[in-house]
This record gives structure tokens, sequence and C-alpha cells, in this order.
């Protein structure tokens, strides 16, 4: 349901709606994911507070080019973007993910409203507040909802030159089919005349891909096992993190890092109740990231609608972003 709380709750946030998914959500799709043939996790519970916290980590890395890559495309290209994007949009964020780059992007258009949408709660509520605290001039609403369903913005936003922003790749993350749902999808939400701005990691040689999430550190193989860790504090469950190994090869064939969780044993896991069994060797998938070349992207944004307008890539051509017109 759509609840608005108080303002008073949130400091300076001027408004919140939480269109929150319940644990039921988290304990069914768990359930589901595990009873396939193919095990699966779905990706979008990896950010508890511990998990958000070894992602931040992640981020920092020497191989994991992706954040701080966009991030220097997004410093250099600021003035680039501004004059292509026009002045003052409200600007709509899926995922309230870096606070750098929804920094950089509010200075960069001076924006007068800002919409963050996030699933995760104390952590939009967290990061919203400090941006509304920081930024007296513009008006935050903060959304907490799941981006990957559909979403009714409050009908007291300006409806004129909205401007999505999708940073960090997260699109990969998707299916083809279900990246041009979502594209589809925010078209509709944000309305005719918006623009988006979405971040894409690139296709590139399979070593760089491999290192970016393979750490020598093993911050991504404990980000990974992590989402075990969540299920058996928050679903009553018994996985033994000694006995899963994390790896994550680059799949040509879907040209795509595919994140794996391997049991190690021979093992029985139960989840709220609820037996599951793992022979030795196999793997439950976790997440999907795929990689685009600047000509697959601008065909699937185009396939969803969109006019592809400009790209910015950096020189290295490791990472792009791209500005599309709804
Ligand atoms: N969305 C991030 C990405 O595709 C997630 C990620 C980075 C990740 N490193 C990881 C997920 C390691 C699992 C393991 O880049």
């Amino acid at each position: 349901m759509n609840k608005a709380l108080s303002p008073t709750d949130f400091g300076a946030l001027e408004g919140f709606h939480d269109l929150n998914p319940t644990q039921d959500d988290f304990c069914a799709s768990v359930i589901k994911g595990l009873s396939r043939k193919q095990k699966t996790l779905s990706c979008k519970f990896f950010y508890d507070q511990r998990g958000s916290e070894l992602f931040d980590e992640i981020t920092t890395l020497d191989e994991y080019y992706p954040t701080r890559t966009e991030i220097g495309i997004l410093e250099r290209s600021s003035a680039d973007i501004a004059a292509a994007v026009g002045n003052q949009p409200t600007v709509v964020e899926f995922g309230a993910g870096s606070v750098r780059k929804i920094r950089l992007l509010l200075d960069a258009v001076d924006a007068p409203v800002f919409v963050p949408i996030d699933i995760s709660r104390d952590h939009l509520v967290h990061s919203a507040k400090c941006l509304a605290g920081d930024y007296p001039e513009t008006r935050v609403v903060a959304i907490c909802a799941d981006f990957t369903n559909d979403i009714a913005l409050p009908k007291d936003l300006p409806t004129s030159n909205r401007l999505g922003f999708f940073p960090g790749s997260t699109l990969g993350n998707f299916t083809h089919d279900e990246a041009q749902q979502f594209l589809e999808r925010t078209r509709a939400t944000l309305g005719t005349g918006s623009a988006f701005l979405v971040g894409i990691d690139l296709r590139k040689d399979a070593e760089t891909l491999h290192a970016a999430y393979n750490d020598s550190l093993g911050i991504s193989a404990a980000f990974n096992l992590n989402l075990l860790n969540r299920i058996n504090h928050e679903l009553d469950a018994t996985f033994d993190l000694t006995t899963f190994r994390h790896d994550a090869p680059w799949v040509e064939e879907h040209g795509r890092i595919e994140m794996r969780l391997y049991s190690t044993v021979n093992q029985n896991v139960t989840v709220a109740g609820t037996a599951f069994q793992f022979t030795e060797g196999e793997y439950i998938h976790t997440e999907n990231s795929h990689k685009y070349s600047v000509a697959e992207f601008q065909a699937l944004a185009s396939s969803s609608g969109y006019e592809p307008v400009q790209v910015w890539v950096d020189d290295a051509e490791r990472f792009s972003l791209h500005y599309l017109r709804g």
C-alpha cells in the first residue's frame, strides 16, 4: 500500500512513500528459486546492511573498475550532460545506490525535485535524508519500492521535464527481455518528453571482467555468500557457509558474468521448514551481469521505444553512459 508517512519522521525529507515488498515475498522468492532444477536466488536481496557494506567495499577494489569509471565519466561530462538534459529536471533515480554519482548529477543539472526509489527502506531513508539536508533547495520525495514492479509516481510531482537516472550498469543484471520490459515500463512511468540517463558496463576482454568479479581479497565472494547468511538469519535457514564457494565465470555465449555459489559437499539445507538437497559441485545462480557494446545497448534502447541521443565513454572504453529520449 502507498503509505505516506508524516514528514516529521524523516527530517528534511519532504515525502516518503512505502510500496515495500514484505518479508513473505523474500521467503516465497527464496523457496521458489531453490525449488527449481537450476537453483537460483534473486540478486535483489543482496543488499541488507552487511551486503550494502560489502558492496561499498567492492566498489573500492582495484579490480572492480565500473564504479570509479562511471564516476569519472560523470565528472568529465557533467557540462555535456547538463546541456543535453536542459535545465531543472525532476530527477528520478532507480535504486538509491551511490551517493557520489547522484550528487554529481544533481549538481550538474540543478534539479528542483529529486525522487529516489529503492527496495531497501533503511538505506533509502538514510541517504534521502542526507541529500535533503545538503540540498535545501531541492524537494526530495523518497519511494520505497521494488523497481522491477510497476511504480506509479506520486500525483503531485511535476509531469514534464523528467529525467530518469539508472547508473551502475544495474540494467545488466536483467536478462535482455527483462531489460527491454524495464525500459518500456520506466518510459511509461516517466512519461512522454522524458529522458533517461543509463550507465552500462561495456563488453571487454574476459580477463578484466573475470578479475572484477573474482577479486584477490575475496570481497566479491563474501558479498555473494552473505546472501546465504541473510537467509539463515531472516528465514531461519541452515546454510553452512563453509560448504559453499563463490565463482563468477564469464559466459561468452550469453555475454555475461554469472554469479554462482557452489556446494562443495552433498548436503541438505532447510529454509523456513522446507528441505533442499544439494549435490557436490551443484551451484546456486545468484546474479547475471550482462555486458553490452554501445551498438548493442542502443539497439535495445530503440526496441524499447527510446531514442538513443548521446553516449559518453571513458578513454579506456570500459564503461558507457547513455542519454536516451523517451
Ligand atoms: N550489480 C553488481 C554488478 O553486476 C553486483 C556485483 C558486483 C556482484 N560484484 C559482485 C554480485 C560479486 C555478486 C558477486 O557489477
